[in-house]
């Protein structure tokens, strides 16, 4: 599982690298970035939870 930010969406609003910092985390330009390669199993669930609750949709998990 990957997760990826579509930078055009993301509003920076920081959800998600509140719920779940050990994939996503803010960029110098104030948007989320998730980490690259695959998500470790151990943060599946809050990295989905994440990807859910983002208000915008802008992450996509593949
Ligand atoms: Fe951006 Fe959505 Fe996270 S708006 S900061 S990707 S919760």
């Amino acid at each position: 599982m990957q997760a990826i930010v579509d930078q055009e969406l993301c509003t920076g609003c920081e959800l998600c690298a509140q719920s779940c910092p050990e994939v996503f985390t803010m960029n110098s330009i104030g948007k989320a970035e998730a980490m690259t390669g695959a998500v470790p199993a151990t943060y599946e669930a809050s990295c989905r939870e994440a990807a859910e609750n983002c208000p915008v949709e802008a992450i996509c998990i593949k």
